[in-house]
């Protein structure tokens, strides 16, 4: 009776300090602001269970795209994305993604043109950042481009296996992939380097920002990329990536796959 009555006193104070925040103000609170003095909650498995689901609700949020935009993992949630990223749960969901996306493929018949494509992003989508974001509390710092910069450089992310085995099907069917991502042209041969260290092979195109798509979000290029691409004559069938940027805007395509990332947010 007591520690649910104080949890409630504790969301309440949350409630009222949400109130006050400017929505775009970032990062906001999770169930940060236990009562002070008290750590009876947090120390009980009623509070332990209280911030899992807790987290799932804010990571299933995100995935949803109704925490847009938000900037870092909740403090409060460091554990539990640590969890989930490196434990079977973030495998499984990548599966599931993959195991669609290909049913889908499977199921559509291409115009025997070589003009149906499917667009790949690159980070979270086929290369995994994880050993990067290990180093970097898996999301809970704010996302330093310089620090990642250097970890491209190093061309050493390992692939998704589940999007390998999904690509590999992609090109057996016989789309042409175009692979679309956030990272620059001065990171072009890393990024080759890499995908193909790893197992990527026979895209038709790599696209990456150029100088003039620097500052822009990654809805607006990638909308733009797209349409390039259609205006090049192809059909878009299919869109993989980990960021709803990745997915939103023009030319989006005839269906797309969102695969899981709780570790950052891109616009
Ligand atoms: C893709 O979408 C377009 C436009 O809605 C439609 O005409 C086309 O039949 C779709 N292609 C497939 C393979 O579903």
């Amino acid at each position: 009776m007591k520690s649910s009555y104080l949890l409630l006193l504790a969301f309440s104070t949350i409630a009222t300090a949400y109130q006050t925040l400017d929505p775009l103000v970032l990062p906001r609170p999770l169930i940060l602001e236990y009562p002070p003095g008290d750590d009876q909650i947090f120390h009980s498995d009623v509070g332990k269970e209280e911030v899992q689901l807790r987290c799932a609700s804010w990571r299933f949020a995100g995935e949803a795209n109704n925490l847009a935009p938000w900037k870092t993992v909740p403090a409060d949630c460091g554990a539990y994305v640590k969890d989930y990223m490196t434990g079977k749960a973030y495998r499984f969901d990548l599966e599931m993604v993959a195991d669609e996306a290909a049913a889908y493929a499977r199921s559509v018949s291409l115009a025997g043109d070589c003009m149906d494509a499917w667009v790949f992003d690159v980070d979270e989508t086929l290369l995994s950042n994880l050993p990067y974001y290990a180093d970097h509390g898996y999301g809970l710092e704010v996302f330093s481009s310089h620090e990642f910069d250097k970890w491209v450089d190093k061309a050493m992310a390992p692939a998704i296996q589940s999007s390998l085995k999904l690509y590999e099907e992609i090109l057996r069917l016989g789309f042409k992939i175009f692979l679309l991502t956030g990272r620059t042209e001065g990171q072009k041969i890393v990024t080759m380097e890499n995908l193909k260290k790893v197992g990527f092979r026979d895209w038709k195109q790599l696209i990456l920002r150029g100088v003039n798509d620097h500052g822009r979000t990654a809805t607006m290029y990638k909308s733009e990329k797209r349409s390039e691409i259609v205006a090049n004559g192809y059909r878009i069938l299919g869109n993989s990536g980990d960021q709803w940027s990745d997915l939103l805007g023009s030319s989006m395509g005839n269906r797309s796959f969102k695969l899981p990332n709780p570790m950052y947010y891109i616009p």
